[in-house]
Formats: structure tokens, sequence, C-alpha cells
């Protein structure tokens, strides 16, 4: 396993659309794996590929705690196939947008189909902040932040502070 270095924002990969995997094999369990240990590493819940520079259908995902057995979850093609219509306010972040935290409105519920490290098609019901942060690392696969669902007052605000913040420091990439 390794840790890869993870892109900031402003960055072409995190705005592409990423592009289905065609099998899982050794490769993509190789970079499920990577990811794992990057998003350990950050640490962070969520990592998806375009966030490493890989511009695949894939994202990890663990919510446990540190002092909980860890639950990783890996997923290639996800797709939501069903969504509540109750929606959520939650503050979310990022690690291509360090630091910066904002709350954002999405479905309280999802259900999404995935492959998961054997490539056996896979369900799985998610809420609460299994749902949001499942729903947050899918986006990444079409090229959307979490900002993009802000006022572009609020966005433009994001990533000016992102700028300052970054400016002086050697780039992660
Ligand atoms: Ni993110």
């Amino acid at each position: 396993m390794a840790i890869l270095p993870i892109l900031v924002a402003p960055n072409p990969v995190l705005k592409t659309k990423a592009k289905p995997v065609d099998t899982v094999d050794d490769e993509i369990r190789q970079l499920m794996n990577d990811m794992l240990e990057t998003m350990y590493n950050a640490p962070g819940i969520g990592l998806a590929a375009p966030q490493v520079g890989v511009s695949k259908r894939v994202i990890v995902v663990d919510i446990t705690t540190e002092d909980e057995e860890p639950n990783p979850l890996c997923m290639a093609n996800p797709e939501i196939i069903w969504a509540s219509e109750e929606e959520e306010l939650r503050e979310e972040g990022c690690l291509s947008l360090p630091e910066q935290f904002a709350e954002v409105v999405r479905p309280k519920a999802v259900r999404v189909r995935y492959l998961d490290k054997e490539g056996e098609i896979r369900e799985l019901d998610a809420d609460e902040l299994m749902g949001i942060c499942v729903q947050h690392e899918m986006d990444h696969l079409d090229g959307t932040l979490f900002v993009d669902h802000l006022s572009s007052l609020k966005r433009n605000m994001i990533l000016r502070k992102l700028r300052k913040s970054r400016s002086g420091k050697p780039a992660t990439v």
C-alpha cells in the first residue's frame, strides 16, 4: 500500500467526469487499498479516485471513529438507485478543500448499487453521516465539489479563503 498525494482545488482532474471501471482487477484493488491508506493517513472518512489524480469511478469510505474497529467500504462504479425526498442539512468538509467547511443540503437517505472489491454487485442503504459521505464522494466522480452545491457568493468566499491559505505554501502535487 502507498500513501498518494491528495489534489487540492483548483485542479482540472477534480472537475473531470471520471470513467467507469471495466473490471475490478488487481490494479483497481491496489488503487482501493492505496486510497484507504491515504484516507486514514489524512485523516478523512471518504476519498474518491479523482482526488488522488485517477479519473476512475472508485470511492472508499470509512465513517468509524478512532476507537472503533475500522469498517472500510470500497466501491467501483457506484450509482444512486434511490434517494429519499426528505433532505438534510449537514456541515461538510473535503480533503481537496482543506480546512473549509459549509452546510450542504442533500437527500437524507440513498440506496447505492456498486461493485465491491471482488467485482460483485452490491447494494447499500445509507443515511445520516454514511449517506452524506457516500453522496459527497460520488459527486467527486462527476467533477462536483461540495462548494458547487452552495450559492456562488459562498463558493467564491471559500475558494478565496483557500487560495489565501495556500499562497506561499508548496503545492500538494
Ligand atoms: Ni471531498
